[in-house]
């Protein structure tokens, strides 16, 4: 999941950062376009792919001579899948730039005025329709019939779908025109699922044990974008109609006589659709809609804004890959109200316990919701949720939804305060809480088949050994037939590979593959053995700053064991002090150190691989190097004592407060005072995931 790489003030970009910025949001967009547009599966928030494409437009503002030839700026989605023909758009299907705030609708507005020049009391109308969350697709009229339609594509190149939009109910997609219009006519629009049908085909699918959808978005993409045509015609997709490509006379001088016009053929066109005079009346209208959004049988995404005027429209043009006359105006995030069936707890890897609230499902956002976090034995606390609550939950698009609040007046008489559990689970071993932790934790370790399982994927997972082939299931499977119980058993597959190949849906051909993959495996950097090992507080960032101090698996083996049986050694000041590792990890590695089945596993993976000693850090050729940076509020994927080493191993100086003197400030959930600061004094503000993808590779 990456998101956008916001590392400075654009306006600060020197051109060779600006360079290589722009290479790797070129790379970030093409994958999210992918995601998005051909596999109907997105892997960030819209609002963070805005974001990666607004950078990407501002950095090519500042150096127009940077522009890549593959710049995300010169087309638009992903390039057309194959499997179905390929169209090429008679006119480019263009995208939409955003809003966010008023002030962003106040200032295209503006812009409008001054590019065309007009006078204080001139008004200029605006279209306002909803921005329907489905896929827009082009439909070409010729002689009045229906000659083809076509996906979106990459906005220059779609598919052809024309067998899949013949399955569309007449009212939704007509074959014919009327009798007079133009010779050459597209229309364009949304195709879409209704919530109603999109609930329906979820249950039928889930009975059926297939493939369960997102959101209706997803669904529409999934159920148009298929070769057999058969399962489109199932699915009730619907079409509104708001944009036109081609056309071999003009049809009206506005744009709201046009859509009167599709309406008059035949069309559906929005009903919430109306002219605005003002930013008033458009601000009007999007509070009006989006007070009303939840209650609609289709998703919304926000609001769209066009001139009104066709005359002024071609004179406004467009920028590279949106139309100047024509805006999109994005709703903040959706909460719903749903119920906790139940209150779960996991066990990770570390042995902390996770409660997670098992919801009635809900859609909020466009995405089912059934599950969110509860993080901890605070939060729990903190929200007072007990099971059968009735809760308000939150999602702005993200993959994790949040719950917000309780209702307490919905609260049943003979609820009882939520209890957390005394024992582990899975195996029923005490959990205990260290000081100054927030996390509850199973005090099982290995004999805890939960932290076991935990461990052994994290073991074969990308970031560690990434051995391409075993994931969850398998190392289930493996466990459950006594296969493997150490990582380094894992090695040692290769003995039972005639039993493998005898399994259900394995085989020769797989259990070689297998093999070969960890035969493949068997030397490795020792950054990633490090990190492999899921030693507590030693997440990625701090196992490369482990392997690149020490450099070898024998030196870091030999310094541990000397502070894992003394305190006060040479060699832990060494490491605390060095890189700023502090108290967390070093206590940690003492305590794995400590514990002699550890120590087993370290001799065992030892005479099984080849663990490759890594470079010595040069900090002079990081991101980060030389700036400063503050660190606030909650960070989710690493301790802060983590994230401070690694930014110091980076080169940078970590600082406790907000100053002139600050580059970044990285801000988790909760921050306060100090993000705000940083707003007031115009710092770039990121956030964990930013930040980590803006030291990403270094
Ligand atoms: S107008 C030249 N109007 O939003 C402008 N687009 O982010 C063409 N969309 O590609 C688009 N509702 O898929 C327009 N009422 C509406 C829309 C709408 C949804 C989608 C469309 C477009 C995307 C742009």
């Amino acid at each position: 999941m990456n998101t956008p790489l916001r590392a400075m003030k654009v306006a600060d970009l020197l051109p060779m950062e600006a360079d290589v910025e722009l290479r790797a949001l070129a790379r970030e967009i093409t994958g999210h376009d992918v995601a998005y547009h051909r596999n109907d599966a997105p892997s960030i928030t819209d609002a963070e792919y805005d974001a990666l494409r607004q950078r990407n437009l501002a950095i090519e503002d500042l150096y127009p001579e940077l522009v890549r030839p593959d710049s995300p700026s010169k087309r638009v989605g992903a390039p057309a899948v194959s499997g179905f023909g390929k169209i090429t758009h008679a006119r480019p299907m263009l995208s939409l730039g955003n809003a966010f705030s008023q002030q962003d609708v106040a200032d295209f507005l503006a812009r409008i005025r001054r590019f065309l020049g007009l006078d204080a009391d001139e008004t200029v109308q605006i279209a306002a329709e909803p921005k329907i969350d489905g896929l827009s697709v082009s439909l070409r009229y010729e002689g009045g019939i229906l000659q083809y339609g076509a996906t979106r594509g990459d906005g220059a190149q779609g598919e052809d779908v024309t067998p899949n939009l013949l399955t569309f109910d007449e009212a939704q997609i007509p074959r014919n025109l009327p009798p007079g219009v133009p010779d050459v006519v597209e229309i364009r629009g949304e195709v879409f699922m209704a919530k109603s049908d999109f609930a329906k085909l979820n249950a039928a699918q889930e009975e059926r044990g297939a493939k369960i959808f997102a959101n209706p978005r997803n669904a529409a993409a999934g159920s148009l974008r298929q070769l057999d045509t058969t399962i489109t015609a199932g699915r009730n997709l619907r079409f509104f109609a708001y944009a036109w490509g081609e056309l071999s006379a003009e049809l009206a001088s506005h744009h709201d006589q046009v859509l009167a016009l599709f309406k008059e053929w035949g069309f559906m066109i929005n009903p919430l659709t109306r002219v605005c005079d003002d930013l008033g009346g458009v601000m009007a209208l999007y509070r009006d809609i989006e007070a009303g959004r939840a209650g609609l049988d289709y998703d919304i995404d926000g609001m769209v804004y066009k001139v009104n005027r066709l005359d002024w429209q071609s004179r406004l043009g467009m920028v590279t890959r949106s139309p100047r006359w024509a805006i999109a105006h994005k709703f903040p995030a959706e909460q719903a109200q749903t119920t906790i069936n139940d209150i779960t707890v996991q066990v990770g890897r570390t042995g902390a316990l996770t409660p997670v609230a098992e919801l009635e499902p809900v859609t909020v956002g466009g995405a089912v919701v059934s599950r969110a976090t509860l993080h901890n034995a605070d939060e729990i606390e903190r929200l007072g949720v007990r099971k059968g609550d009735t809760v308000i939950i939150e999602r702005s698009g993200d993959v994790i939804p949040k719950i917000l609040r309780v209702i307490e007046e919905k609260r049943a008489n003979n609820s009882d305060p939520y209890k957390f559990p005394e024992q582990c689970p899975v195996c029923e071993s005490s959990v205990m809480r260290e000081e100054g932790e927030v996390a509850w934790r199973c005090t099982g370790g290995l004999v805890c088949r939960a932290q076991l399982v935990e461990r052994l994927k994290h073991f074969v997972s990308r970031d560690a050994f990434d051995i391409e082939g075993i994931g969850g299931k398998q190392i289930e499977r493996f466990l459950d037939q006594d296969l493997i119980a150490t990582p380094a058993d894992i090695f040692r597959l290769v003995d039972h590979r005639d039993t493998i190949a005898r399994w259900d849906g394995w085989g020769d051909k797989s259990a070689d593959n297998l093999i070969a993959a960890i035969e493949n495996r068997t030397s490795i950097g020792f950054d990633r053995f490090l990190f492999g090992l899921g030693i507590r507080h030693v997440g990625q960032a701090t196992a490369k700053l482990l392997a690149r101090h020490y450099t070898s698996f024998e030196n870091w083996h030999a310094a541990c064991v000397k502070f894992a049986a003394a305190t006060g050694t040479q060699e832990r000041q060494e490491l605390v002090e060095l890189d700023s590792i502090g108290d967390a990890v070093a206590d940690s590695l003492a305590e794995f150190f400590r514990e002699q089945h550890n120590l087993d596993v370290l001799e065992d993976l030892h005479r099984e691989l080849n663990i490759r000693d890594v470079e010595p850090l040069d900090t002079s050729v990081s991101p980060v190097a030389g700036k400063t940076v503050v660190f606030t509020g909650s960070l989710e994927t690493m301790t802060r004592s983590e994230a401070k080493a690694r930014a110091e191993s980076l080169g940078a100086k970590v600082a406790g407060s907000v100053s002139k003197k600050t580059d970044y400030v990285i801000a988790g959930p909760g921050a306060g005072s100090k993000a705000r600061k940083a707003l007031e004094l115009g710092l770039e503000v990121l956030s964990e995931e930013d930040w980590i993808n803006l030291i990403n590779g270094f």
